[in-house]
């Protein structure tokens, strides 16, 4: 499906081919054991036991792999994928490097857990500068990053990694496959929460790894298999429905992101407006280059968190709720889950309400909220 567009190519991911009497898109097959044959045993099946073989686990992984240009395995969730391939790959003092401003539960993870199984781990800002990638093993970055939506040269890493020997994995969360193709950009891994705009109906937890490399495939598939880290039937195959309409619900999410981050950046009451899709955000030399469009989400500083409290409160389309790249419009005021940001930076995700609509809801409850400060007390 290479050399067809966006829409169509997922419409038709992962599909089975057509089988008269049979649906588009196979019900979810619920099984913990499989009928097995007397005399082979397993080797007779590709099912043998639910928690390494679903066959709606594997339709799903061949429509996001094949979004993604890879192989790919889902996980229960997003932190479910990122753990298993750090715990998978690295070992006593191997060192890696993680993003020191992208999703804070990766890094918790590295403190609590990998140092303390002797793995060293340096924690580098998204845009740089990286250090010497000399004796690293591997390279974690989100590009963009969650939430300061700061972007790295995947292309250009890539390269220094390579020429290191150490491996290099990208977030692709905020992006999608649909945004941005990190195996063609020289990647060794893809990871994600297929939680957020992949599947994008807030309904499901999902994480997914993809790779061209079949030893870091089946390292992580071992993984997988003896933590049991896997999603269920009924969410892998609610996810490979929802992922039919993922160019549809981008196009729609990103035009109300440019939308607002205009309308934000007019605002003299508004500062820090971040989205890598206007040409002065200082992501957008490299974004305008390494993405294939830019995704639905934003953020902005409302100055204190009794402002943002008054800004949700009078929005009626901006629902106050942690996550992004759903249907609904949200926002989230990062600091309250102690992400290192100030108390009145908002993390806003688009929808795909219309765009008018969204615009006009967002200028009256920013003029309902009023000024932040002491001023807007009461
Ligand atoms: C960039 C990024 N990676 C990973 C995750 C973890 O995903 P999940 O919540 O599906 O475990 C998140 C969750 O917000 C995220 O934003």
């Amino acid at each position: 499906m290479a050399d067809q567009h966006d829409g169509t190519r997922c419409v038709h991911a992962g599909l089975p081919d057509p089988v008269p009497g049979e649906p588009f898109l196979p019900g979810p097959v619920f099984a913990a054991p499989y009928h097995l044959d007397p005399w082979q045993g397993p080797a007779a099946t590709p099912n043998g036991y639910g928690r390494p073989d679903n066959p709606t686990r594997r339709l799903l992984e061949a429509a996001i792999g094949d979004l993604e240009g890879g192989d790919c395995r889902v996980f229960a969730s997003g932190q479910a994928a990122i753990t298993g391939l750090l715990l998978a790959v690295l070992r006593p003092g191997d060192t890696v490097l993680l993003p020191a401003d992208g999703y804070f539960p990766v890094r918790a993870f590295a403190t609590d857990t990998l140092e303390r199984l002797g793995v060293r781990v340096a924690f580098v800002p998204t845009v740089g500068p990286y250090p010497s990638l000399a004796g690293v093993r591997l390279v974690l970055v989100e590009t963009p990053a969650n939430p300061g939506l700061d972007v790295v040269d995947v292309p250009a890493l890539a390269a220094r990694a390579r020429a290191a020997g150490a491996l290099l994995a990208v977030d692709n969360t905020t992006a999608t496959p649909l945004g941005q193709r990190p195996l063609d950009l020289g990647a060794d891994l893809v990871v994600a929460s297929g939680t957020k705009a992949l599947t994008g109906h807030s309904d499901l937890l999902l994480g997914y790894l993809a790779s061209r490399s079949a030893e870091l495939l089946d390292t992580v598939t071992a993984w997988r298999t003896t933590t049991g880290a896997i999603p269920s039937p009924f969410d892998a195959w609610l996810a490979h429905r929802s992922l039919a309409t993922l160019d549809l619900r981008l196009a729609r999410q990103t035009a109300n992101a440019e939308a607002l981050a205009r309308l934000l950046t007019d605002r003299p009451d508004v500062t820090g407006v971040r989205w890598p899709g206007l040409p002065d955000d200082p992501a957008y030399p490299v974004a305008s280059v390494q993405l294939r469009r830019v995704p639905g989400v934003l953020s902005f500083d409302l100055g204190d968190a009794d402002r943002v409290a008054r800004f949700l409160d009078a929005a009626r389309l901006v629902a106050a709720a942690t996550s992004f790249g759903g249907l609904h419009t949200s926002a989230d005021r990062r600091a309250q889950w102690g992400d290192d940001t100030t108390p009145g930076f908002v993390r806003l995700s688009c929808g795909v309400e219309d765009t008018v609509d969204l615009v006009a809801d967002v200028t009256a409850a920013l003029d309902a909220a009023g000024p932040g400060g002491a001023a807007s007390a009461g």
